[in-house]
């Protein structure tokens, strides 16, 4: 897959939350994923939510967590990624202190910090888990993080800089009738990539009762449907412009393949390398490849979008 300035082996990435602290990308990448994100990493250093805070709903093959940013910091992270022999493709995604007094900052430092590492970033404004974040992807909100964010992206460029693509993360719980005015706004500023989604906070109605009133977001199967619904919406509205990232409950070649025909250049995937190991890389690779042969397609980027209309077309039940 060729997106932005890379070359990837395959779309299929490790989302982030998996490896906060950057301690794997290439070992994730050695293990047959095509790229890796690292992070949520924040300014400071934070211990994140009391334990426990991930829980396995065995049953429903979700998680519910509630982490909240625990992770070592930028200057942690960042001494370690200086070891890292960079031969993969690793995006940065970057947030913001719970006690931040101006988290657009927080934003812009991460920006900086980790610059001349990263091949991307992913600006992370849909974690549940800090509260007031989400509050970041009102359209009022979006311009002032992404003002600032794209200033100093344009300021590290005129000093001769690359230019580092910069990616958003939004949530599935973004009302529908916001998604027209958050898109516009992401794309009027530029932002070369939309990622789509986060956990939820929706308890589907089918969900194991007994975890129905945990606190934290939700992933895996039960968010697959809501998420890949939001997902089309996003490809209608940005009409093919901005590459997305397909995220939530892909388990499976089928599930991998319906996010790329719903309009995800790129995918990614936790929680069901937690139920399926790392073997589930390789199935899912071969499912999409068999896809490209029986489509008669040069590369499985032919397929993106195919069925975004049907899916865009779908109702986000519960
Ligand atoms: C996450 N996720 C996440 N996302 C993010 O942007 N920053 C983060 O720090 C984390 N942390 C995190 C921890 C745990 C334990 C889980 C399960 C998830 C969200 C993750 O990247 C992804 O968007 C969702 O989990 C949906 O994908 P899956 O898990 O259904 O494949």
């Amino acid at each position: 897959v060729d997106i932005w300035s890379g070359h990837l082996p395959n779309p299929i990435g490790i989302a982030a939350g998996f490896d906060k602290n950057g301690r794997v990308p290439d070992v994730l990448i050695r293990v047959g994923f095509g790229f890796a994100e690292i992070g949520t990493v924040t300014p400071l250093p934070q211990v994140g939510n009391p334990k426990p805070r991930v829980l396995r709903l065995i049953r429903d093959r979700a998680l519910i967590n509630r982490l909240g940013f625990n992770n070592a910091g930028h200057m942690r992270v960042k001494a370690r990624l200086k070891m890292r022999d960079k031969d993969g493709y690793m995006g940065v995604n970057v947030g913001a202190n719970k006690d931040a007094a101006d988290r657009t900052a927080d934003y812009v430092l991460g920006i900086e910090t980790f610059y001349d590492d990263a091949n991307y970033f992913m600006v992370n404004i849909s974690s549940p888990n800090t509260p007031g974040l989400r509050d970041l992807q009102a359209p009022a909100a979006l311009d002032e993080l992404l003002g600032r964010v794209m200033a100093k992206r344009a300021e590290l460029v005129a000093s001769g800089k690359p230019q580092v693509p910069i990616a958003v993360k939004i949530a599935p719980d973004v009302a529908v009738d916001d998604l027209p005015a958050i898109c516009e706004r992401l794309e009027a500023h530029g932002v070369d990539g939309i990622a789509v989604s986060n956990t939820t906070l929706a308890r589907p109605s089918g969900l194991d009762p007994l975890f129905k009133k945990e606190a934290g977001g939700l992933s895996g199967r039960p968010l697959f449907e809501r998420s890949t619904i939001m997902l089309a919406k996003v490809y209608q509205l940005t009409g093919g412009r901005i590459p997305l990232i397909g995220i939530g409950g892909i388990e499976s070649g089928a599930t991998a393949l319906q996010k790329i025909e719903a309009g995800a250049t790129l995918i990614q995937l936790y929680t069901a390398l937690v139920y399926e190991g790392p073997s589930l890389i390789e199935r899912i690779k071969d499912h999409l490849v068999d896809a490209v042969d029986t489509a008669g397609a040069g590369s499985i980027q032919e397929l993106v979008g195919r069925r975004a209309d049907d899916w865009a077309a779908r109702e986000i039940r519960d």
